[in-house]
């Protein structure tokens, strides 16, 4: 347990007394006040309820007993609240998550980078372009990525609108998971076409069958229509980068204990923010949501072991998740390192395998991109670290959408370098397609399969 002394100094805003990183210069502090004060009026995005359900699912993940997908862009954009493109990311993340249960043969619980992910860590502060210097764009929550003064100003009306964007991203999202498993029986819905040419095609097709197989049959012996299944879950998720934003969504609720953060079910520190000294740290310490930290080769054995001990004081599952990513060429030395570091504390986390920032890098024409195979072998690597160690690897976090972009290599389709020229839309990292994330997803549901 926290002790009372640290306790009683936490609030939602006790993190303004360490140092923040990564937070936007506002350039009149009182229209932030006052934009935090009215936020914090509006009502949470998210309920205690499902943020306490998640917490389980996430211990039930610890033991081994569920495995956790998730998954979205690496950042949205307020052009994102969309219809279609929340629904073919909604579609995205089921499809895969029943490929990974038929895989793991364990429930599959989907969080996605939703309804949220406004706000991107940035290396620099300024960029510059012809001479000219600005602000660096942080995301649609903090300023405009238009090169121009007035787009890159931090506009802390900005906050409120990504409020109101998220509401009815994850409006649209509940409604559409009312239509429980429907669409499964649409033939589209398997369109495996980008699986002509490899030689796994008729795998692929022997998975997609069996699950539409299982549809069957719960149909026919449990007399239960796959459309009348009331409700598809969904959780949501993002960086909680942005300090002000996640403080005045902290809220008390009756009959609970603490303060829950409900603007998301599960956020998490980003690498660039875990310094277990630093306001993030001690912003997370304080909410009862289960929380996550990305940890790089960056990351000491140390710094491992005193985030564990601040974040999970009590020991209690499902509360504190690891999200490594070390990159293909380093997982296999660093992550051994990182579990070991952790049992040495005598507590327990949810481990989940971020096979994306470690992957990144640029053509030859300057195009930040990743590869499929890369990103497969992580992930491939990090089941065997798991397994070797004594460990379970308890999820994947990807990036992904659910359109046909072109912004990472590989895959069944082939997808080249020259390619990326054709259809490239994120402003930050590049995701996978919706062919490649299915793809990824069947070739880790093998991967379980054979463990
Ligand atoms: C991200 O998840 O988009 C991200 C910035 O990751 P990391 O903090 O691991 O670099
Ligand atoms: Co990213």
């Amino acid at each position: 347990m926290v002790t009372d002394i640290e306790s009683s100094l936490w609030a939602p805003n006790s993190w303004q007394t360490k140092q923040a990183a990564q937070q936007p210069v506002y350039d009149n502090p009182a229209e932030l006040d006052s934009v935090v004060a009215e936020l914090s009026k509006l009502p949470p995005l998210v309920t205690s309820y499902e943020v306490v359900q998640l917490k389980q699912q996430f211990a039930e993940a610890q033991a081994g007993k569920r495995f956790i997908l998730q998954g979205g862009d690496c950042a949205e954009s307020f052009s994102d609240c969309h219809g279609p493109t929340i629904a073919s990311k909604l579609k995205i993340l089921l499809q895969m998550s029943l490929v990974l249960v038929q895989g793991s043969k364990r429930p599959v619980t989907r969080v996605a980078r939703i309804a949220g992910q406004y706000a991107k860590p940035r290396s620099e502060n300024m960029e510059t372009r012809d001479g000219v210097s600005l602000p660096s764009y942080r995301g649609d929550l903090i300023n405009r990525v238009a090169f121009t003064a007035g787009d890159r100003r931090p506009d802390p009306q900005l906050l409120l609108q990504a409020h109101a964007r998220a509401a009815m991203t994850l409006n649209f999202l509940r409604s559409l998971s009312k239509g429980g498993f429907a669409d499964l029986h649409h033939p589209e819905y398997w369109d495996l076409s980008f699986a002509e040419n490899s030689p796994l095609a008729d795998e692929y097709h022997r998975m997609a069958a069996s699950i539409s197989e299982s549809v069957r049959f719960m149909e026919n012996i449990l007399g239960i229509h796959a459309a009348e299944i009331e409700r598809v879950d969904l959780f949501t998720a993002h960086e909680g980068l942005h300090l002000h934003y996640e403080q005045a969504q902290t809220k008390r609720v009756p009959r609970r204990e603490g303060w829950f953060d409900l603007s998301t079910h599960f956020p998490w520190i980003g690498l660039r923010t875990n310094q277990p000294d630093g306001a993030h740290v001690e912003y997370f310490r304080g909410i009862v949501n289960p929380i996550g930290v990305k940890i790089g080769h960056t990351t000491s054995d140390e710094q491992i072991q005193q985030l564990v001990e601040i974040l999970n004081p009590g020991n209690e599952p499902g509360r504190l998740t690891l999200i490594h990513r070390c990159g293909a060429k380093r997982v296999a030395t660093e992550l051994p390192r990182m579990i070991r570091a952790v049992k040495a504390t005598g507590r327990e986390v949810v481990w989940v395998c971020d096979p994306m920032h470690g992957n990144t890098f640029l053509t030859a024409d300057g195009i930040k991109t990743r590869n499929f195979d890369g990103i497969l072998s992580e992930v491939e690597q990090a089941f065997d670290v798991h397994a070797a160690e004594g460990s379970k690897l308890g999820g994947v976090h990807i990036e992904l959408t659910g359109e046909n972009v072109t912004e990472c290599t590989g895959g069944s389709r082939g997808l080249s370098e020259e390619d990326l020229k054709r259809d490239y839309r994120s402003e930050v990292d590049p995701r996978l397609n919706s062919e490649q994330a299915l793809e990824i997803a069947m070739l880790m549901a093998r991967k379980m399969a054979r463990m």
